[in-house]
Parts: structure tokens; sequence; C-alpha cells
């Protein structure tokens, strides 16, 4: 188990939104910020999912937290929601966690299907964004913008291009902002996690069916597979990262778009990257075998 690694009043006077923050990862952090103190605003498409969550997270920690029925994909929808926001008071911060996606070859689908990801990962991102920086920007405040992607951004993502391109994106918008928006105080950062299990994600990206196919032949049924620290990620560890780049302490951190994935993405990298799987004797053997041919 994995704890938080700040003081309980670290983020006291923080004011953030957090898009899908209702369920998986998003609750999370929204509750992580809660914990410190922040005060949090959730979007979402399900109002009882959303109220639910935002009471529990309310008893758990003692912060506010207001939940929204926003879906991002309806642009109308976000600027009503955010202006509400700022009548209330002036944001602090912006998660952009709402996301959607389902493995599939690409051969099979249509435009629709590619709508379904792009509608909300790319525009509901963008959307939100400038809903929020418009505002920060008229108001003179500062702000701080914070992207959940994956680390498709780098490697692309086979069978799930909608969400590669969309997230890729969204990474272009991070550091595109950075700079434009840097002078006026707003930074935008990204977090790339690796598998941090959560129910929305694993059914539509480990399915039972698939599940059991890679496991029939013999390779991971956990998506542990590849991974150099050989597990995957516990949520505090994606909050404790996530609460730190919310922070006034991390205001010069702009600009980047941090893996979180325990060395996943760059183990693809390279010719040798499996040679972990060798033993000390295969070791002995091989320095051998080098060592002989270098005299010859
Ligand atoms: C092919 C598919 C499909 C599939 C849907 N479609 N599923 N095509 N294979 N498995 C097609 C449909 O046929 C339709 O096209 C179009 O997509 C829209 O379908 P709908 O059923 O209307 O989808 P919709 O209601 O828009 O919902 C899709 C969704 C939904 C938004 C993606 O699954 C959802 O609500 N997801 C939210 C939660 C989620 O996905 N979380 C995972 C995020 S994980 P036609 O042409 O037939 O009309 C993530 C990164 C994880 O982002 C990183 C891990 C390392």
């Amino acid at each position: 188990m994995v704890m938080t690694v700040f003081r309980d009043d670290a983020m006291k006077g923080e004011r953030i939104l957090v898009t899908g923050g209702g369920t998986g990862l998003g609750r999370s952090m929204a509750e992580a910020f809660m914990r410190l103190g922040a005060d949090v605003i959730i979007w979402g498409r399900r109002g009882g999912v959303l109220e639910e969550a935002a009471a529990e997270m309310r008893e758990a920690s003692g912060s506010t937290c207001t939940a929204m029925s926003v879906d991002i994909r309806n642009a109308g929808a976000i600027d009503e929601a955010m202006q509400d926001i700022f009548d209330r008071g002036t944001l602090t911060g912006l998660v952009n966690n709402a996301a959607g996606n389902f493995v599939s070859p690409t051969e099979r689908l249509s435009p629709n299907a590619f709508n379904a990801i792009a509608s909300i990962v790319a525009h509901g991102t963008f959307n939100t964004t400038v809903a929020a920086g418009r505002r920060w920007i008229e108001g003179g405040h500062k702000g701080s913008i914070l992207s959940i992607v994956t680390t498709w951004v780098w490697s692309g993502g086979p069978f799930t291009v909608p969400s590669a391109m969309s997230k890729a994106g969204v990474a272009a918008m991070t550091k595109s902002l950075a700079v434009e928006w840097g002078p006026k105080g707003i930074r935008a950062n990204a977090i790339a996690p690796g598998p941090f299990p959560t129910k929305g994600a694993w059914d539509r990206l480990m399915p039972e069916p698939l599940m059991r196919k890679i496991g029939a032949e013999g390779e991971n049924r956990d998506g542990t597979a590849g991974i150099p620290m050989g597990r995957v990620g516990d949520h505090a560890e994606l909050t404790n990262l996530a609460s730190f780049m919310m922070m006034p302490g991390c205001e010069y951190l702009t600009g980047e778009v941090i893996a979180l994935d325990g060395g996943q993405w760059l183990n693809t990298a390279g010719t040798f990257s499996n040679l972990s799987a060798l033993d000390d004797a295969d070791w002995d053997m091989i320095s051998a075998g080098i060592k002989a041919t270098n005299a010859e």
C-alpha cells in the first residue's frame, strides 16, 4: 500500500476541476486533492455516479466536492458549466482526465467509432482547456493544467489508434500551451500512466475473452509482462505525482509529459530489452563466448 507523501494541508486554497472525476483514476486524483485540503469539482456524464462519489469523498476528506453532470463532447455544455464554476470563484487547476477507449483492429473502425474516442479525448480536452484558459487570461489569474495521456503518445498505440492519435494531440497541446500561456502564468503538464487497473479501462482494453486468449498463449494475463518493475501501478503512486504537479511548490514545471509506467514503454526500445530473462549462468556462457571471439 503506497501512502501519500504530503502534509494534510498541502493543497489548501486550491480549487481544482477533474473531468471524469466520478470513477477510476479521476476519482482517485479528486479524492487525493481533497485529502490534502483542496476544493474539487468533478465532471462526468452520469449524475448519479458523480453525486455518490462526491458524497463519499466529502465524507472521507472533509473538503468540498461539487458534482456537475457535464458531457465534454458538448462544447456548449462545457462553456456553460465553466462559467458557473468561475461565477462561484476562481479555479486554480484543471485536470483533463476524462477519456474513452476500446481495443479494435483499426481496419474495423467506422468514422463514427473514431469520433466516439476523438470527440472525448481530443475535442473535449481542447474545449475544456480553452474554456478554463480563456477565463484565467481574462481575469489575470494563474492556472495549472494537468492532462492524463498515455505512453502511446511516444510509441504509438497499435489496436488503439483513435486514442493514440487523440492523446498525442493532447501532448502537443500541453507543450504548445506551456509556451503560449506561460507568460500569462498558466502552466501545462501531462502524466502518461502505464497500466493502473480501473474497471472502465480494463473492461474495454483487457476484456475477459482477450485475457483468456493471451493467457492461453502463455503470455501475461494481468498486463504486467514487459514492465521492468514487474507490476501494475498503485493509484496512490499516480495521485502523489498528480498532487505534486498541481501544487504551488511545483510552479517552475511546465510543458512536461511524465511517464509513470514502471519503465514499461522504454522497455520496448533497443534490440536487447528482453535480456532481463537471462540468469548468471547464461551470462557466464555468453561472456566466455564473446571473449573467445575477441581472442581469435
Ligand atoms: C469497433 C466499436 C467498438 C469496438 C464501439 N464501436 N465499440 N467499433 N470495435 N469494440 C463503434 C460503434 O460501432 C459505433 O460506430 C461507435 O463506435 C460508437 O459506439 P457507441 O456504442 O455509440 O459508443 P459510445 O456510446 O460513444 O461510447 C464509446 C465510449 C465508451 C465513449 C468509448 O466506451 C465509454 O463511455 N468509455 C468511457 C470509459 C473508457 O472508455 N475508459 C477507458 C479509458 S482508458 P457505428 O459506425 O457502428 O455507429 C484510456 C487509456 C488507458 O484512455 C491506458 C492503459 C495503459
